[in-house]
């Protein structure tokens, strides 16, 4: 955390940490978590006073209102619940087990002896079957690996320069090193170091060449979300035969038109491209009615998935779509894709003149890429070739 913390709250863990804790090495004394707190999944602020200053008695110097504030640990208001709906109610302030597992992990971090073994093993019961995490559940899952590796830092919310800056740093009995700054008699930066912390090793921001999703080096969490999104986006960057789409292709007498009556299979190739011309361009919306369940049954839509007519990537491999739509008596062409192998391949222009039969002297959607502004002035028919006069200059990432 790097956050400002307010000065107050920066001079009471000055006082704090610059004191002995009285109870220090006695934890195996310490009462477990009361049974009906776990039950409850709750606990009143009472409680979580109590159990805070069992384990560390410099905690009496602190005000856990403004600390849980700056940590962002929400108190909630709770009741019993109530036997006659009619009935009043007193509210107790109280944070759940996960928030407040979260806060004695953030207050080992800040140099306390908080021990939030106790509470980090329930916290992480109560979350096994989620499938989402809130950011302090999150806290309570890396805990083990993380635990006095951690570094803690903040600067006071204050604007001081009344006086010399002095360093006061030492280690404490956990070996964690504390270093305050001070500029004249008031801290103004504090940093903890867990005693195993090592400086990280260096995590940059790479972009992969081949599907285009940008990552952080080095970070589990990231290469996973790649290969998961790689693996999606290679399924069209560099597709395979699709064995329906090659015998349609010998059959079919409007083999690559996508209509309600096309089967749902085409329905979704043409909606993961249309997703992928959205992601892209970076659209807000996706111009395809569909999903990957469900058609797009819409009368005024006409959808086309391309076959590799130069059979690059084998028979019945689906190279490209693109998504007309009819406005009354006019279509125009709302987004084309082609797979980056086979783009300048002719995919577009051996269509083109079919389309025109088709669709007549259609419109196209703008803003056009530079990709499409200049097939257009290669290909397009005059009034198309005066539309782009109009079209604000658009940004292509990669053509
Ligand atoms: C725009 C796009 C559909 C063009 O399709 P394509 O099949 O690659 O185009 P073609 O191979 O049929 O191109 C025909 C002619 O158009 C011109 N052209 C097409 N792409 C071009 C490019 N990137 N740069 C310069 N000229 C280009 C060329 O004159 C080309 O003929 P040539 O290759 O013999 O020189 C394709 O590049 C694509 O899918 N791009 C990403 C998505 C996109 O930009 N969609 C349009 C949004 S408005
Ligand atoms: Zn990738």
């Amino acid at each position: 955390m790097n956050k400002k913390i307010p000065s107050k709250l920066l001079q009471q863990l000055y006082q704090a940490l610059n004191g002995k804790n009285r109870h220090f090495g006695g934890f195996a004394h310490y009462t477990p978590v009361d049974d009906t707190i776990i039950a409850r999944g709750w606990i009143y602020s009472i409680e979580l006073e109590e159990l805070l200053l069992s384990t560390d008695s410099r905690l009496a110097y602190l005000d856990l209102d403004r600390l849980t504030e700056y940590l962002e640990i929400p108190w909630r208001a709770v009741y019993k619940r109530p036997r006659y709906l009619s009935a009043g109610a007193m509210a107790t302030n109280a944070l759940t087990l996960a928030d407040a597992a979260c806060l004695l992990v953030r207050m080992e971090e800040m140099g306390f002896d908080s021990h939030p073994e106790r509470l980090v093993e329930h916290g992480l019961r109560a979350q096994k079957d989620l499938t989402h995490v809130t950011g302090s559940e999150w806290t309570l899952l890396s805990y083990p690996k993380r635990r006095l590796k951690e570094e803690f830092s903040a600067y006071s919310d204050e604007q001081n320069d009344d006086g010399e800056w002095t360093p006061h740093n030492w280690k404490d009995a956990q070996g964690r090193r504390i270093k305050f700054t001070l500029v004249g008699k008031l801290p103004h930066i504090l940093t903890v170091r867990g005693p195993k912390y090592r400086r990280p090793a260096a995590q940059g921001m790479v972009t992969c060449p081949d599907c285009g999703w940008r990552y952080t080096k080095g970070d589990p969490e990231s290469a996973m979300s790649h290969r998961s999104e790689h693996a999606r986006v290679m399924r069209f960057m560099n597709p395979r035969p699709i064995a329906a789409f090659n015998a349609r292709l010998e059959k079919h007498a409007d083999p690559e038109l996508v209509i309600g009556d096309s089967p749902i299979w085409m329905h979704r190739e043409v909606h993961q491209r249309a997703l992928q011309f959205k992601c892209e361009f970076q659209y807000d919306f996706l111009q395809w009615e569909g999903s990957l369940r469900k058609k797009n049954l819409r009368a005024e839509s006409h959808g086309y998935l391309f076959a590799d007519h130069t059979d690059t990537h084998g028979p019945g491999a689906a190279i490209g779509a693109c998504a007309f739509w009819q406005d009354g008596e006019k279509w125009r062409l709302r987004w084309i894709w082609v797979c980056l192998s086979m783009r300048r391949s002719g995919v577009l222009a051996r269509r083109w003149a079919e389309f025109l039969r088709r669709y007549g002297d259609f419109e196209i959607d703008t803003p056009l890429s530079e990709a499409m502004v200049a097939f257009v002035n290669r290909r397009g028919t005059a009034k198309q070739k005066q539309c782009l006069q109009a079209q604000p200059s658009a940004e292509s990432p990669d053509l």
